[in-house]
């Protein structure tokens, strides 16, 4: 695993969403007076609406305003896979189709299923059929340079979605504070161990894909809170990465971390929820409970903290990412340069890239009732088979 450090300059707190605003509200605000990017989006939408369009990006004319033109073309997204974590195609695909049919912009969402190659040719066609930006959640950092590299030939701009493409030439990058996400995953395995009262425990990280720089800045996050723990007598019993953040491959690594240890480890460091979950099998299969952590506040990952099989998860507001990179994505149809909050560096060319960064939300049982209330899972779909836990844990 890499141990870069990558400097995150940003500022991930108290950046603005005009869109999210506009999100759930988008018959009302015809006001206009837009100023900034997003507001000109606002006022395209409005148009669009008015015009009665779905995604006619002519409409968008009328949303010319002293903030800029118009935005024409098309914007295409294409997501990783659908089996590192579910959140791609439950969250990502629906937050940024809403945010973009709210816009009256007209997009195209794929995934690439895991596919390299099948990337490179979504992106290939997408650009073919008219598309003036490309969102992409690169599957790796030179398969994901490769694809930004074509489309600035072709006059596309690039925004990376979520995962940063090292040597890559992104107009901007739209993500979470992943740093902080690691952070939060460490001083929960922390928190759960000593509520625990484990004295000196044995502890196993399961890391995301070694290809995915997130799961570099995830590690940073957890290993800065653990390394003191384990200088001061903690004890890590093994570190693995998870080629593709692969759930099977996960449960196999852990199967094996357990039995080399005999058995004997006291928590797991799991850098995501499906992770969290194989590991979880294999110790469901060998009588044990320990603090495991996760990712994403999935529905399985939620439901495994109501039982007590897994000891927390971090919430990512998808929404929130999800209309930040359609405001960004407008603004660059519209020729605008996107609103950032800062940025961070690229470690393989030490370039700046200019980001907008979300705030990350550490969940344990006493707070998975927040996750229901942000509207990232209704309660109905977490909590049927789980009534009394969701009642317990004060989910309604
Ligand atoms: C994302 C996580 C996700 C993982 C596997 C990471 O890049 O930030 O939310 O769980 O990829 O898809």
């Amino acid at each position: 695993m890499r141990k870069s450090v990558i400097g995150v300059t940003a500022v991930a707190t108290g950046f603005t969403f005009a869109l999210a605003a506009c999100g759930s509200d988008n018959s009302s605000s015809s006001s206009g007076g837009a100023t900034t990017a997003a507001g000109a989006a606002t006022t395209a939408a409005s148009a669009t609406t008015a015009a009665g369009g779905a995604a006619t990006t002519a409409a968008g004319g009328a949303a010319t305003t002293a903030a800029g033109g118009a935005a024409s073309g098309k914007v295409g997204v294409i997501l990783p896979d659908s089996k590192s974590s579910i959140r791609w195609e439950t969250a990502d695909r629906k937050y940024l189709g809403d945010a973009f049919k709210a816009a009256g912009v007209q997009f195209d969402i794929q995934n690439a299923e895991g596919d390299k190659t099948k990337m490179a040719t979504i992106a290939d066609q997408m650009i073919t059929s008219g598309a003036k930006v490309l969102l992409i959640v690169n599957l790796d950092s030179p398969s994901g340079a490769a694809i930004q590299k074509k489309a600035a030939a072709a006059g596309v701009k690039t925004i990376d979605y979520d995962r940063l493409t090292l040597g890559g030439s992104a107009s901007v990058y739209v993500s979470f504070d992943n740093v902080k996400v690691g952070e939060l995953q460490g001083d929960g395995l922390i928190k759960c161990l000593t509520d625990k009262a484990v004295a000196n425990p044995k502890v196993v990280e399961l890391n995301g894909s070694p290809t995915d720089n997130n799961a570099t800045l995830f590690k940073q996050g957890y290993d800065s809170k653990l390394d003191p723990k384990y200088a001061a007598g903690w004890t890590k019993v093994d570190d693995q990465s998870v080629p593709d953040w692969d759930n099977q491959k996960g449960g196999q690594i852990f199967e094996q971390m357990l039995t080399k240890a005999n058995g004997k480890i006291d928590g797991v460091l799991a850098a995501n929820d499906g992770l969290g979950n194989a590991a979880i099998a294999v110790l469901k299969k060998n009588n044990l409970q320990l603090p495991v952590t996760g990712q994403d506040a999935t529905k399985q990952g939620l439901q495994n903290i109501l039982a007590g099989d897994q000891c927390m998860t971090v919430y990512k507001a998808v929404k929130k990412e999800a209309d930040a990179a359609a405001a960004a994505a407008i603004a660059l149809l519209k020729g605008q340069a996107p609103q950032t909050t800062g940025e961070v560096t690229d470690t393989q060319t030490q370039k700046k890239v200019a980001a907008i960064l979300a705030g990350p939300v550490a969940i344990f049982k006493n707070n998975v009732k927040d996750v229901v209330a942000d509207g990232y899972i209704t309660a109905a779909e977490l909590c049927t088979g789980f009534e009394q836990q969701c009642k317990d844990a004060g989910v309604s």
